[in-house]
């Protein structure tokens, strides 16, 4: 990367791990302080550590962030309001994966909640420091598995019916990352003075694919991904191009949408197509007003 972002200031959400780390460390070596939302301080601590083993220069700012609490998002917002009053980028990295059937604090399902909700109102609680950059850059990071469902659940969208978890589960997982896409357009429409756009890494090896099942206690789901990422995915490294080129290059449209130029691996970043359901405005505006009324975060 050769874009020098000295004197400007990134966040970055799950940025102890997989594409997340590889984020904060392409930023910190272009010169960026970079302040790594991480919701276990030791796991964040050890990816300070291994940044600086290669950027020893590297400016970090770890702070605590679950976004699984509207409470833990609120004081993260606050405690990086207050220790950086300009915000150049922010990039909506963190998430989960095919989780089991969980709720976060505030009752909402756990994908939705973390991977999008989340990020909705630690966006809206970060405007004054985007707003005091000349032109923000927000990136939500979303994925092709967008693809996997075809509009968002309206009445159902926390999943109370799920039927068959081992399909569900996937399927929350599609419709959290096609909310992703729907807050990106959103989000677009109403921050003229930003510059609002997407990527996906295609498929790369990180925590994501065993962590999620894991915790579901889906042992064979286990198994089977980890195989799947020795001898089918790309690194972390490389998936996360798109997200990076999202954030940094100078020529980037608003509501655009990266991926890999290979189609799932490798190559750079190339703009990707979205599905007819992420292109769907009049679902952007209604999946707006009800995370507004969901999260309590206004514009
Ligand atoms: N890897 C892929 O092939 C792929 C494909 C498409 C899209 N994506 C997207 O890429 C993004 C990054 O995923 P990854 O592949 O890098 O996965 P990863 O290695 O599992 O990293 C996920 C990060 O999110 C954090 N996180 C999870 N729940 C959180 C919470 N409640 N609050 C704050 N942080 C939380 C994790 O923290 P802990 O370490 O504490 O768990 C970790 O730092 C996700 O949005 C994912 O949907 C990935």
């Amino acid at each position: 990367m050769a874009v020098n972002l000295a004197n400007k200031t990134f966040v970055v959400t799950g940025a102890n791990a997989g594409l997340g780390l590889a984020t904060s460390r392409a930023l910190a070596r272009a010169g960026a302080t970079v302040v790594m939302g991480c919701r276990d301080p030791g796991r964040a601590a050890k990816a300070a550590d291994v940044i600086r083993a290669s950027v020893p220069e590297a400016k970090l700012d770890l702070q605590r962030l679950d976004l699984a609490s509207l409470a833990s998002v609120a004081a993260f917002a606050q405690e990086v309001t207050k220790r950086h009053t300009v915000v150049h980028g922010l990039v909506n990295n963190a998430g989960l994966m095919a989780t089991g059937f969980g709720k976060t604090t505030d009752g909402f399902e756990i994908q939705l909640g973390v991977n999008h909700l989340g990020h909705f109102a630690l966006t809206l609680q970060l405007r004054a420091a985007l707003d005091a950059a000349p032109r923000a850059r927000v990136v939500n990071v979303a994925s092709s598995a967008h693809h996997g469902i075809s509009a968002m659940r309206w009445d159902d969208l926390m999943w109370d019916r799920h039927t068959w978890w081992a399909v569900d589960k996937w399927r929350a997982y599609s419709q959290s990352k096609l909310a992703n896409l729907l807050f990106t357009a959103g989000l677009h429409r109403r921050a003229s003075n930003w510059t609002v756009c997407a990527a996906h890494p295609g498929y790369a090896a990180t925590e994501l694919q065993t962590t999620g099942v894991r915790d579901g206690g889906a042992w064979m789901e286990e198994k089977v991904m980890a195989l799947l990422n020795r001898v089918v995915a790309q690194s972390g490294e490389d998936g996360a191009a798109p997200q990076i080129h999202a954030a940094t290059a100078d020529d980037v449209e608003g509501n655009a949408y990266f991926g890999p130029r290979n189609g799932m691996t490798g190559g750079g970043a190339v703009p990707h197509s979205r599905s007819a359901a992420a292109r769907d405005d009049a679902a952007a505006e209604r999946l707006w007003a009800v995370s507004e009324e969901l999260t309590g975060q206004r514009w």
